[in-house]
């Protein structure tokens, strides 16, 4: 369902300066993808020999068994590793590695001396609790420093994590703690944004009731609200971190380069949630080497990703590439536009970031007050932007470069995935730059624009994104689905053995590639993954719901905005009362960002003769456009 009547602007051009180009990392896109290409697997093995090892792999690529592809194999390594341990025994110790700033203005930085002893305090914790090699761990918190520090135990003790969006509500929390079946749940009595407590542990204990797997919840404190706290099971953090088992030296587990280290669940094309699994060896090398050629890294930025821990991006680059780097991350805890819409602005001149990746819907969201708050700040310590989760609209490009980055700074526009683990198409800062456009593909990554039956479209023709060989940081699998994996990915271009992405993309004359959004069942409203089964099941769950569909219709400020089709049960009738009803229970089941725009109330639905329906139509409709070829609807 990609947008139609979309013009790439080809003709504007933005070249990096000189001194950019000479002093970036990468100076020279060309010759070093063409280097990759020629061998990529001694290309990834030079990546990797500049990580600790506790052993070094036998086979660089194991790809006898596709599309289960194998990397670093018999590599021994753990991420805390090289994200921690490995900087202790260095001056290194002594830079911040994390400064944290609350929505409330508190603040707290953590050294890497500082975060190594957190971690292991808490790593010890789990260890005492009975948590083991294996074991999945499930993370549902605010973003607070302890989320870090959460997860770098959890990978310190081979224990793979699941962290669940703190904007997820019960539902969602619920079904991704039983397909991971984990026993024990880190989470917050709640969470602050824009200036109100979200109250984190009451969603746990429902979750827990419908999921009973949990047997002991970790809590910690941020908001200092009343919480229940239930004997035998919760317990807080602050009090366990002050037990003596709770010692400021921990073994890290030695873990194969393939063991897990973490699942993150995102949305695809059935209302079940794909737990997308990534390993130690392949992810920790991909997702370096990415951040410190796309993103320049130098031991004196300060990197500013202003995501989410509990989505990909916030994983891979606010937490684990910039400590496998030994860079300075930046976490804020709340809403850019609080107290006032200069809150970001103000962050960046008080702690002089350098470097600031967001999604073009908070760059949108923020050019609507206007260029009167960026300009009472000093904004001069910037020296690259970037944006990921959707397409940035030439518009919002703009005003990016001109307005935050005073014209000098790049704008980094990186297309990737959950999936994939880092970026895949993205500028490195030595590379012009076309507004709207992610440019052309990572070093060692060969991506191509197919029709259906896998011929590449010509110039500026719409296709399916492809990517055409294994990377390192590649999903390895669908947590325990492995069908779903094949299906997925892999099934329509079998033959060729090439992964699809599942957007819609074209190149133009000059090779650059345009994403234009999903081809499928998935939504990103306001950057967030959502697949339209999963608001449909949270409103058939209501009892007034017999039927529901769902589609994203393009919105200026969101990227896509939710409209529900819903035909009733017998006997109900639609109203307004109805209407805010099922918006506030989909707001309680699946979480906010699900909430419809517009519910509307139908007799029947378009549909085909097989009975699936036909979103196509639906938005067809609701765009005021033509229904197009109806030869297969049934009615
Ligand atoms: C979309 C986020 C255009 C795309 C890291 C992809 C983008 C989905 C871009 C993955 C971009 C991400 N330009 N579209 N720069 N970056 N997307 O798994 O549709 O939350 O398939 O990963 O976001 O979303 P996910």
């Amino acid at each position: 369902m990609a947008e139609q009547g979309f013009t790439p602007p080809t003709s504007e051009w933005y070249r990096p300066s000189a001194d950019m180009i000479k002093g970036a990392n990468v100076p020279d896109y060309d010759a070093v993808y063409d280097l990759a290409r020629q061998d990529p697997e001694a290309f990834w093995v030079k990546r990797a020999d500049e990580l600790d090892w506790y052993q070094k792999w036998d086979q660089v690529l194991d790809d006898s068994n596709k599309p289960f592809y194998k990397w670093f194999v018999g590599g021994k390594t753990n991420m805390a590793l090289n994200a921690l341990d490995r900087h202790v025994t260095t001056w290194r110790r002594n830079k911040l590695a994390i400064i944290w700033e609350g929505e409330d203005g508190e603040k707290i930085t953590l050294s890497y001396w500082r975060l190594w002893q957190e971690t292991n305090k808490f790593a010890n914790v789990l260890r005492s609790m009975g948590v083991k090699k294996g074991d999945r761990v499930t993370i549902y918190m605010g973003r607070v420093p302890e989320i870090a520090i959460a997860m770098l135990a959890c990978a310190k003790i081979g224990a793979p994590h699941s962290v669940v969006y703190g904007g997820f509500s019960e539902q969602a929390l619920a079904s991704r703690i039983d397909d991971a079946q984990s026993k024990v749940l880190i989470t917050c009595d709640g969470a602050w944004l824009r200036g109100k407590i979200v109250p984190l542990k009451d969603t746990v204990d429902e979750a827990v009731t419908r999921s009973p797997v949990v047997e002991t919840v970790i809590v910690v404190k941020r908001t200092g609200q009343e919480i229940n706290m239930q004997a035998g099971r919760d317990y807080w953090y602050h009090d366990l971190m002050a037990l003596p088992i709770a010692k400021p030296q921990a073994d890290t587990e030695v873990m194969d380069a393939e063991d897990p280290l973490f699942i993150l669940y995102t949305s695809g094309t059935t209302g079940k949630p794909k737990g997308v699994l990534h390993t130690h060896g392949g992810y920790q090398v991909y997702t370096a080497t990415t951040l410190k050629w796309v993103f320049d890294i130098k031991e004196e930025d300060r990197w500013w990703c202003a995501a989410d821990p509990g989505w990909i991006t916030g994983h891979s680059y606010i937490v684990y590439a910039p400590l496998i780097l030994g860079a300075t991350s930046i976490i804020y805890e709340g809403a850019p536009t609080y107290p006032y819409p200069d809150r970001w602005w103000q962050i960046v001149a008080d702690y002089g970031v350098t470097i600031l990746y967001t999604a073009p819907t908070a760059i949108r969201g923020l050019m609507r007050f206007g260029e009167a708050w960026p300009a009472r700040h000093d904004l001069s310590s910037l020296r690259l932007l970037g944006t990921v989760g959707e397409p940035i609209n030439p518009e919002a490009w703009r005003w990016y470069h001109r307005v935050i980055g005073e014209e000098r700074c790049p704008i980094i526009d990186t297309w990737w995935q959950t999936e994939t683990g880092g970026f895949m198409i993205t500028p490195l800062p030595s590379v012009d730059l076309k507004p709207g456009s992610a440019t052309r593909p990572f070093p060692g990554i060969e991506v191509d624009i197919v029709d259906d039956d896998g011929a590449p479209v010509g110039t500026n023709e719409d296709g399916n994104l492809v990517i055409k060989n294994p990377w390192p940081s590649m999903i390895r699998t669908v947590y325990g689905d492995d069908d779903r994996f094949i299906s997925q990915y892999w099934e329509k271009y079998r033959d060729q053995g090439w992964y699809l992405a599942g957007d819609t993309a074209r190149r133009d004359e000059d090779g650059y590639l345009w994403v234009i959004g999903r081809n499928d069942d998935v939504l990103k409203v306001s950057g967030y993954r959502l697949g339209t089964a999963e608001v449909e099941s949270g409103l058939v769950s209501h009892s007034a719901v017999a039927e529901s569909a769902v589609i994203g219709v393009p919105d200026e400020l969101r990227g896509n905005k939710i409209f529900a089709y819903c035909i009733l049960v017998e006997g109900v009738d639609g109203s307004d009362v109805l209407e805010a009803e099922l918006k506030a229970h989909i707001r309680h089941e699946v979480g906010p960002i699900a909430v419809p725009a517009q519910i509307e109330f139908v007799d029947n639905l378009p549909k085909t003769r097989s009975g699936k329906i036909m979103r196509r139509v639906l938005k067809a409709k609701a765009l005021g456009q033509p229904l197009g070829d109806l030869s297969t609807l049934e009615d």
